[in-house]
């Protein structure tokens, strides 16, 4: 590398740890509330169905080119102030030696589920690069693209909690009473099983973050199925564990989770320097429970980008408001956006958050 590689390369790293996101994943103030959306790269946007038209969500997510196509259509698109790299949080699973098939209409559907402690066993703990080798390099080539934009690029997987719901469930269920039956009766087999995907979990974040991700995020979109009780016993101890892991990556965590509204200070204690709130809390409320000490992402309800711009604006105002100027909120929504939601309404909620907050 010349003088001038090396002068460029500080350069863009510097304008990278200077956006308005990791700025504000650290605390620091920011010229603008900085946001970007759950799902945001998706089914509302006719560019990802043109390529779902000749590719299954499986060949997307292994083609490292495609997967960066998608990832970059809504920065392309929108004005957003993070990428999150395109996958989902169960192909992980099949490296496990579960078999995972998206079915239209249905949703992710998983083979040789978890029916016995038995078969909790015969799991296997693959390496990232393994069984996920062609997301990194697809963090790889977002990253080339967007460091000299100065976009940061997010990284994700499932929580624990939630992989095992999907493994012993079988796929989607409103209240995972399989998988929760199965931890209610085999404790011991839960533990081994949790214990096996936080150490997948945590070895897969740290290779995202190694690959060029600059900040990580665990969804645990299914922890509200449990009480704040269950909470603690079955989910928190390993929580604890992967956050802890996955901070040898130095890089900002975000800990996401839906339904915990309750007991949000449990779910800070499992660590993460952002903790993301669904849209049930009032955000100023949540913060408090959280602590001031943590950065914030949330909540906008979803299906508010269905109805009229004045309602909208009316709940993105509200967010606004209860925030105030304190320094660490990452706008976004309080789960992921929905396929119907209009491409205008999008584009102009990330202008008008941006306008309202300069
Ligand atoms: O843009 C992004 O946010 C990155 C991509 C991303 C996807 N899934 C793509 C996807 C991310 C971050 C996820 C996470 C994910 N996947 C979660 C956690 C977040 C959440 O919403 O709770 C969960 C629970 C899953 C599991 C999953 N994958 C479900 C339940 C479904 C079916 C529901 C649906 O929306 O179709 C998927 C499929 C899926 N994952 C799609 C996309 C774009 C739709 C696939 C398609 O038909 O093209």
């Amino acid at each position: 590398m010349t003088n001038v590689d090396m002068n460029e390369t500080l350069n863009t790293e510097s304008k990278l740890h200077q956006s308005r996101f990791l700025k504000a994943c650290r605390r620091e103030p920011t010229d603008r509330t900085p946001i970007w959306l759950m799902r945001q790269a998706g089914r509302y946007m006719a560019e990802y169905r043109a390529i779902r038209a000749k590719h299954s969500m499986l060949e997307v997510i292994q083609n490292p080119q495609l997967a960066a196509e998608v990832t970059l259509q809504p920065i392309n698109a929108f004005d957003l102030d993070a990428a999150i790299i395109f996958s989902d949080i169960l192909p992980p699973l099949m490296g496990m030696g579960l078999e995972l098939d998206f079915v239209k209409g249905v949703g992710p559907q998983l083979g040789r589920c978890i029916e016995s402690p038995a078969d909790v066993e015969k799991l296997t703990i693959p390496k990232a690069e393994d069984c996920m080798g062609p997301t990194l390099e697809a963090i790889r080539l977002v990253r080339q693209e967007l460091e000299p934009r100065g976009v940061p690029l997010i990284g994700f997987a499932g929580a624990p909690f939630t992989l095992a719901c999907y493994s012993i469930q079988g796929g989607g269920s409103k209240m995972y009473e399989k998988a929760k039956r199965f931890m209610f009766t085999y404790p011991e087999a839960w533990s081994q099983l949790m214990h096996k995907l936080v150490d997948v979990v945590a070895d897969y974040l740290i290779q995202q973050a190694k690959s060029g991700a600059s900040a990580l995020q665990v969804f645990d979109s299914w922890a509200g199925v449990l009480s704040a009780a269950d909470y603690v016993r079955f989910i928190q101890p390993y929580n604890t564990r992967l956050f802890q892991l996955v901070q040898s990556a130095s890089v900002p965590l975000i800990n996401f989770s839906t339904g915990t509204s309750t007991h949000l200070d449990e779910v800070t204690k499992c660590g993460g320097d952002v903790i993301g709130v669904d849209w049930r809390m009032p955000i100023g409320k949540a913060w408090e429970m959280v602590g001031h000490n943590h950065a914030i992402q949330g909540n906008l309800d979803p299906t508010a980008l269905l109805g009229p711009w004045e309602e909208l604006q009316l709940q993105v105002d509200r967010i606004l408001d209860d925030v105030g100027d304190r320094p660490g909120h990452i706008f976004n929504l309080g789960h992921g956006i929905l396929p119907p939601t209009p491409i205008e309404t999008v584009k102009r909620l990330a202008e008008y958050v941006h306008e309202r907050t300069g």
